[in-house]
Protein backbone atom coordinates (compact mmCIF):
# COMPACT_ATOMS: atom_id res chain seq x y z
CA UNK A 1 0.00 0.00 0.00
CA UNK A 2 1.52 3.31 -0.90
CA UNK A 3 1.78 5.68 2.57
CA UNK A 4 -0.22 9.05 2.54
CA UNK A 5 1.38 11.49 4.80
CA UNK A 6 -0.97 13.23 7.23
CA UNK A 7 -0.06 16.45 5.72
CA UNK A 8 -1.40 15.17 2.36
CA UNK A 9 -4.16 13.67 3.87
CA UNK A 10 -5.62 16.57 5.34
CA UNK A 11 -5.15 18.68 2.34
CA UNK A 12 -6.61 16.31 0.18
CA UNK A 13 -10.21 17.43 -0.43
CA UNK A 14 -11.61 14.17 -1.15
CA UNK A 15 -10.95 12.85 2.69
CA UNK A 16 -13.99 13.10 4.33
CA UNK A 17 -13.31 11.16 7.62
CA UNK A 18 -10.25 11.38 10.22
CA UNK A 19 -10.19 9.01 13.07
CA UNK A 20 -7.91 9.69 15.65
CA UNK A 21 -7.60 6.48 18.07
CA UNK A 22 -5.77 4.65 20.12
CA UNK A 23 -4.91 3.75 24.24
CA UNK A 24 -6.61 5.86 26.67
CA UNK A 25 -4.71 8.92 27.77
CA UNK A 26 -2.31 8.79 24.73
CA UNK A 27 -3.24 11.93 23.17
CA UNK A 28 -6.39 11.38 21.06
CA UNK A 29 -8.40 14.16 21.89
CA UNK A 30 -5.46 16.42 21.21
CA UNK A 31 -4.58 15.47 18.12
CA UNK A 32 -7.94 15.47 17.03
CA UNK A 33 -7.87 18.59 18.05
CA UNK A 34 -5.13 20.03 15.96
CA UNK A 35 -5.69 18.03 13.02
CA UNK A 36 -9.41 19.52 13.27
CA UNK A 37 -8.06 22.94 13.37
CA UNK A 38 -5.33 21.73 10.16
CA UNK A 39 -8.06 21.30 8.38
CA UNK A 40 -10.16 24.29 8.90
CA UNK A 41 -7.19 26.50 7.89
CA UNK A 42 -6.96 24.65 4.55
CA UNK A 43 -10.71 25.90 3.90
CA UNK A 44 -12.26 22.79 4.55
CA UNK A 45 -15.64 23.38 6.70
CA UNK A 46 -14.92 20.78 9.38
CA UNK A 47 -16.62 18.68 12.42
CA UNK A 48 -14.71 18.08 14.71
CA UNK A 49 -16.76 15.07 16.81
CA UNK A 50 -16.11 13.36 19.78
CA UNK A 51 -17.39 9.76 20.34
CA UNK A 52 -15.96 9.10 23.76
CA UNK A 53 -18.55 9.21 26.22
CA UNK A 54 -15.89 10.49 28.28
CA UNK A 55 -15.69 13.37 26.26
CA UNK A 56 -12.79 15.86 27.01
CA UNK A 57 -13.02 18.04 23.54
CA UNK A 58 -14.46 20.61 25.58
CA UNK A 59 -11.25 20.96 27.85
CA UNK A 60 -9.20 20.76 24.78
CA UNK A 61 -10.62 23.65 22.83
CA UNK A 62 -11.45 25.29 26.29
CA UNK A 63 -15.11 25.80 25.09
CA UNK A 64 -18.07 24.31 26.37
CA UNK A 65 -19.07 21.63 23.24
CA UNK A 66 -21.21 19.55 25.18
CA UNK A 67 -25.04 19.25 24.71
CA UNK A 68 -25.25 17.48 21.36
CA UNK A 69 -25.05 20.23 18.70
CA UNK A 70 -22.37 21.34 16.18
CA UNK A 71 -20.95 24.66 17.94
CA UNK A 72 -18.62 27.01 16.25
CA UNK A 73 -15.37 27.54 17.54
CA UNK A 74 -14.47 30.49 18.42
CA UNK A 75 -11.96 32.45 16.84
CA UNK A 76 -11.52 29.75 14.23
CA UNK A 77 -13.31 30.04 10.63
CA UNK A 78 -15.02 26.65 9.27
CA UNK A 79 -14.50 24.85 12.20
CA UNK A 80 -17.33 23.25 14.29
CA UNK A 81 -17.16 21.26 17.17
CA UNK A 82 -19.81 18.39 18.94
CA UNK A 83 -19.43 16.00 21.80
CA UNK A 84 -22.43 13.63 20.97
CA UNK A 85 -25.06 13.40 23.72
CA UNK A 86 -25.60 9.64 23.33
CA UNK A 87 -27.85 10.44 26.98
CA UNK A 88 -30.58 12.08 24.85
CA UNK A 89 -30.81 10.00 21.58
CA UNK A 90 -30.38 6.77 23.73
CA UNK A 91 -33.11 7.44 26.07
CA UNK A 92 -35.37 8.25 23.01
CA UNK A 93 -34.38 5.40 21.31
CA UNK A 94 -35.22 3.23 24.50
CA UNK A 95 -38.45 4.74 25.57
CA UNK A 96 -39.56 3.83 22.09
CA UNK A 97 -38.45 -0.05 22.48
CA UNK A 98 -39.99 -0.54 26.00
CA UNK A 99 -43.14 1.23 24.93
CA UNK A 100 -45.67 -0.88 22.33
CA UNK A 101 -46.40 -4.05 21.99
CA UNK A 102 -43.34 -6.62 22.97
CA UNK A 103 -43.23 -8.71 19.54
CA UNK A 104 -40.02 -10.87 17.85
CA UNK A 105 -39.43 -7.48 16.83
CA UNK A 106 -38.54 -6.24 20.29
CA UNK A 107 -36.71 -9.73 21.21
CA UNK A 108 -34.52 -9.02 18.32
CA UNK A 109 -33.77 -5.57 19.55
CA UNK A 110 -32.76 -6.39 22.74
CA UNK A 111 -31.07 -9.46 21.45
CA UNK A 112 -28.78 -6.95 19.08
CA UNK A 113 -28.97 -4.32 22.07
CA UNK A 114 -27.56 -7.47 23.88
CA UNK A 115 -24.44 -8.13 21.39
CA UNK A 116 -23.64 -4.50 21.40
CA UNK A 117 -23.15 -4.70 25.36
CA UNK A 118 -26.40 -4.06 26.56
CA UNK A 119 -27.93 -0.63 26.51
CA UNK A 120 -25.51 1.03 28.87
CA UNK A 121 -22.27 1.90 27.43
CA UNK A 122 -20.15 1.81 25.71
CA UNK A 123 -22.25 -0.17 23.10
CA UNK A 124 -25.01 2.51 22.89
CA UNK A 125 -22.91 4.84 22.50
CA UNK A 126 -20.93 3.68 19.38
CA UNK A 127 -24.28 2.94 18.25
CA UNK A 128 -25.13 6.50 18.34
CA UNK A 129 -22.38 7.60 17.26
CA UNK A 130 -22.21 5.50 14.10
CA UNK A 131 -26.23 6.77 13.48
CA UNK A 132 -24.37 10.26 13.23
CA UNK A 133 -21.60 9.32 10.92
CA UNK A 134 -24.44 8.39 8.61
CA UNK A 135 -26.22 11.13 8.65
CA UNK A 136 -23.28 13.10 8.15
CA UNK A 137 -22.32 10.49 4.77
CA UNK A 138 -25.62 12.11 3.49
CA UNK A 139 -25.05 15.72 4.68
CA UNK A 140 -22.60 18.57 2.60
CA UNK A 141 -22.72 20.89 5.51
CA UNK A 142 -18.98 19.79 6.04
CA UNK A 143 -15.93 19.04 4.04
CA UNK A 144 -14.33 17.05 6.53
CA UNK A 145 -15.40 14.99 9.96
CA UNK A 146 -12.47 14.37 12.48
CA UNK A 147 -13.28 11.71 14.75
CA UNK A 148 -11.93 12.16 18.54
CA UNK A 149 -12.63 8.61 19.72
CA UNK A 150 -12.89 6.43 22.47
CA UNK A 151 -10.60 4.19 23.70
CA UNK A 152 -9.46 1.64 21.25
CA UNK A 153 -11.95 -0.95 22.92
CA UNK A 154 -14.74 1.39 22.21
CA UNK A 155 -13.63 1.94 19.11
CA UNK A 156 -13.79 -0.98 17.89
CA UNK A 157 -16.57 -1.72 18.78
CA UNK A 158 -17.96 1.47 16.94
CA UNK A 159 -16.15 0.06 13.66
CA UNK A 160 -18.19 -3.03 14.40
CA UNK A 161 -21.42 -1.35 14.61
CA UNK A 162 -22.19 -1.57 10.71
CA UNK A 163 -21.66 -5.19 10.45
CA UNK A 164 -23.50 -6.00 13.30
CA UNK A 165 -26.71 -3.58 12.41
CA UNK A 166 -26.11 -5.17 9.10
CA UNK A 167 -26.97 -8.37 10.03
CA UNK A 168 -29.27 -7.48 12.53
CA UNK A 169 -31.53 -5.62 10.26
CA UNK A 170 -30.93 -8.36 7.41
CA UNK A 171 -32.77 -11.12 10.10
CA UNK A 172 -35.73 -8.61 10.68
CA UNK A 173 -36.18 -7.86 6.90
CA UNK A 174 -36.28 -11.67 6.10
CA UNK A 175 -38.86 -11.39 8.72
CA UNK A 176 -40.84 -9.24 6.96
CA UNK A 177 -43.16 -7.64 9.42
CA UNK A 178 -43.96 -4.61 10.68
CA UNK A 179 -41.91 -2.56 13.06
CA UNK A 180 -44.34 0.23 14.35
CA UNK A 181 -43.00 0.25 17.70
CA UNK A 182 -39.21 0.79 16.90
CA UNK A 183 -39.96 3.22 13.62
CA UNK A 184 -39.85 6.31 16.06
CA UNK A 185 -36.09 5.41 17.86
CA UNK A 186 -34.62 4.27 14.25
CA UNK A 187 -35.78 7.82 13.42
CA UNK A 188 -34.37 8.89 16.41
CA UNK A 189 -30.99 7.42 16.00
CA UNK A 190 -30.64 7.30 12.06
CA UNK A 191 -32.50 10.65 11.17
CA UNK A 192 -35.10 11.15 8.25
CA UNK A 193 -37.89 9.03 7.39
CA UNK A 194 -41.69 10.58 7.03
CA UNK A 195 -43.85 9.66 9.34
CA UNK A 196 -46.19 7.57 6.59
CA UNK A 197 -43.05 6.01 5.22
CA UNK A 198 -43.17 2.05 5.83
CA UNK A 199 -41.42 -0.01 8.43
CA UNK A 200 -40.45 -1.81 5.67
CA UNK A 201 -39.06 0.78 2.91
CA UNK A 202 -37.27 2.60 6.16
CA UNK A 203 -35.25 -0.51 7.14
CA UNK A 204 -34.32 -1.46 3.70
CA UNK A 205 -33.12 2.06 3.27
CA UNK A 206 -31.01 1.99 6.86
CA UNK A 207 -29.50 -1.15 5.50
CA UNK A 208 -28.45 0.70 2.28
CA UNK A 209 -26.80 3.41 4.05
CA UNK A 210 -25.21 0.87 6.72
CA UNK A 211 -23.50 -0.39 3.43
CA UNK A 212 -22.81 2.77 2.38
CA UNK A 213 -21.14 3.58 5.28
CA UNK A 214 -19.14 0.42 5.34
CA UNK A 215 -17.60 0.74 1.58
CA UNK A 216 -16.90 4.81 2.76
CA UNK A 217 -14.94 3.58 5.88
CA UNK A 218 -13.22 1.34 3.85
CA UNK A 219 -12.11 3.94 0.92
CA UNK A 220 -8.91 5.11 2.11
CA UNK A 221 -9.77 8.44 -0.79
CA UNK A 222 -12.28 9.15 1.67
CA UNK A 223 -11.53 8.02 5.23
CA UNK A 224 -8.01 7.59 7.30
CA UNK A 225 -7.62 6.42 10.63
CA UNK A 226 -4.83 8.01 12.38
CA UNK A 227 -3.14 5.70 15.11
CA UNK A 228 -1.79 7.85 18.27
CA UNK A 229 0.03 6.11 20.66
CA UNK A 230 2.61 6.66 23.12
CA UNK A 231 6.25 4.95 22.85
CA UNK A 232 5.48 2.52 25.70
CA UNK A 233 5.55 -1.49 26.33
CA UNK A 234 1.97 -1.15 26.49
CA UNK A 235 1.42 1.10 24.04
CA UNK A 236 3.15 -0.69 21.49
CA UNK A 237 1.22 -3.84 22.33
CA UNK A 238 -2.00 -2.10 21.81
CA UNK A 239 -0.77 -0.48 19.00
CA UNK A 240 -0.33 -3.39 17.23
CA UNK A 241 -3.70 -4.54 18.60
CA UNK A 242 -5.34 -1.67 16.50
CA UNK A 243 -3.53 -1.79 13.27
CA UNK A 244 -4.25 -5.46 13.03
CA UNK A 245 -8.14 -5.00 13.92
CA UNK A 246 -8.23 -2.11 11.43
CA UNK A 247 -6.83 -4.05 8.72
CA UNK A 248 -9.36 -6.63 9.23
CA UNK A 249 -11.84 -4.28 8.37
CA UNK A 250 -10.42 -2.54 5.69
CA UNK A 251 -9.86 0.45 7.48
CA UNK A 252 -7.01 2.47 6.42
CA UNK A 253 -4.48 3.69 8.31
CA UNK A 254 -1.31 5.13 7.07
CA UNK A 255 -0.09 7.47 9.87
CA UNK A 256 1.27 6.37 13.71
CA UNK A 257 1.50 9.54 16.12
CA UNK A 258 4.06 8.71 18.90
CA UNK A 259 3.48 10.90 21.20
CA UNK A 260 4.84 12.86 24.64
CA UNK A 261 8.47 11.68 23.08
CA UNK A 262 11.07 12.88 25.89
CA UNK A 263 13.78 15.52 24.65
CA UNK A 264 17.09 15.45 25.40
CA UNK A 265 18.45 16.34 28.21
CA UNK A 266 21.67 15.07 29.73
CA UNK A 267 21.82 17.14 32.47
CA UNK A 268 18.69 15.54 34.23
CA UNK A 269 19.41 11.42 34.17
CA UNK A 270 15.64 10.72 35.52
CA UNK A 271 14.32 12.58 31.82
CA UNK A 272 17.58 10.43 29.96
CA UNK A 273 16.27 7.37 31.32
CA UNK A 274 12.70 7.74 30.31
CA UNK A 275 14.33 8.88 26.95
CA UNK A 276 16.20 5.95 26.52
CA UNK A 277 13.19 3.42 26.81
CA UNK A 278 11.13 5.70 24.62
CA UNK A 279 14.05 5.88 21.72
CA UNK A 280 14.44 2.08 22.03
CA UNK A 281 10.49 1.31 21.89
CA UNK A 282 10.01 3.84 19.07
CA UNK A 283 13.08 2.11 17.12
CA UNK A 284 11.03 -0.80 17.29
CA UNK A 285 7.34 1.01 16.09
CA UNK A 286 10.04 2.27 13.06
CA UNK A 287 10.53 -1.33 12.11
CA UNK A 288 7.49 -3.03 12.62
CA UNK A 289 5.73 -0.60 10.20
CA UNK A 290 7.98 0.43 7.80
CA UNK A 291 5.35 1.25 5.27
CA UNK A 292 3.34 3.60 7.76
CA UNK A 293 4.04 7.51 8.22
CA UNK A 294 5.94 7.82 11.42
CA UNK A 295 5.18 11.52 13.29
CA UNK A 296 7.18 12.06 16.28
CA UNK A 297 5.61 14.50 18.45
CA UNK A 298 7.46 16.05 21.61
CA UNK A 299 6.17 16.04 25.07
CA UNK A 300 5.56 19.76 25.96
CA UNK A 301 6.23 21.69 28.83
CA UNK A 302 2.67 22.30 29.49
CA UNK A 303 -0.63 20.87 28.73
CA UNK A 304 -2.22 21.05 25.00
CA UNK A 305 -5.30 23.00 25.50
CA UNK A 306 -6.70 25.69 24.01
CA UNK A 307 -6.58 26.64 20.33
CA UNK A 308 -2.82 28.03 20.37
CA UNK A 309 -1.58 24.88 21.96
CA UNK A 310 -3.40 23.19 19.66
CA UNK A 311 -2.15 25.09 16.51
CA UNK A 312 1.40 24.33 18.02
CA UNK A 313 0.82 20.65 18.06
CA UNK A 314 -0.63 21.06 14.48
CA UNK A 315 2.96 22.49 12.98
CA UNK A 316 4.45 19.64 14.81
CA UNK A 317 1.83 16.73 13.14
CA UNK A 318 2.50 18.05 9.22
CA UNK A 319 5.96 19.34 9.94
CA UNK A 320 7.48 15.59 10.18
CA UNK A 321 9.75 14.53 11.89
CA UNK A 322 10.64 17.29 14.32
CA UNK A 323 10.78 16.10 17.84
N1 LIG B 1 2.77 16.00 23.66
C1 LIG B 1 2.19 16.34 24.81
N2 LIG B 1 2.84 17.10 25.70
C2 LIG B 1 2.26 17.47 26.85
N3 LIG B 1 1.02 17.13 27.21
C3 LIG B 1 0.32 16.37 26.35
C4 LIG B 1 0.85 15.94 25.11
N4 LIG B 1 -0.10 15.21 24.47
C5 LIG B 1 -1.16 15.18 25.29
N5 LIG B 1 -0.92 15.89 26.42
C6 LIG B 1 -1.82 16.06 27.56
O1 LIG B 1 -2.16 14.78 28.05
C7 LIG B 1 -3.50 14.73 28.44
C8 LIG B 1 -4.24 13.66 27.64
O2 LIG B 1 -4.30 14.09 26.29
P1 LIG B 1 -5.61 13.83 25.43
O3 LIG B 1 -6.82 14.23 26.17
O4 LIG B 1 -5.38 14.42 24.10
O5 LIG B 1 -5.52 12.24 25.34
P2 LIG B 1 -6.65 11.18 24.96
O6 LIG B 1 -5.94 10.07 24.32
O7 LIG B 1 -7.72 11.85 24.20
O8 LIG B 1 -7.17 10.78 26.39
P3 LIG B 1 -8.52 9.96 26.72
O9 LIG B 1 -8.21 8.53 26.43
O10 LIG B 1 -8.70 10.23 28.18
O11 LIG B 1 -9.59 10.53 25.86
C9 LIG B 1 -4.05 16.13 28.25
O12 LIG B 1 -3.97 16.82 29.44
C10 LIG B 1 -3.12 16.73 27.21
O13 LIG B 1 -3.04 18.12 27.34
MG1 LIG C 1 -9.79 11.92 24.53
Amino acid sequence: MMTMPLNDIINNENIKFILAGGKGGVGKTSCAGAIALLSAQQGFRTLVLSTDPAHSLSDSFDQDLSGGDEIPIKGVDKLWGMEINTERGMEEFQATLSSGAAGPEAQMASQFLGDMGGMSPPGADETMAFGKMLEYLEDASYDRIVFDTAPTGHTLKLLEVPDLLDTWLGKIITLRQRLSSMMAGFRAMFGGGQEEETAWEMLQRTKEKIKKAREELSNPELTQFVVVMIPEAMAVFETQRLLASLNAWDIPANNIIVNQLVPDNPDCPFCSARRKMQQSNLADIKDIYKDLSIIEVPLFDREIRGIDELKRLGAILIGGDSA
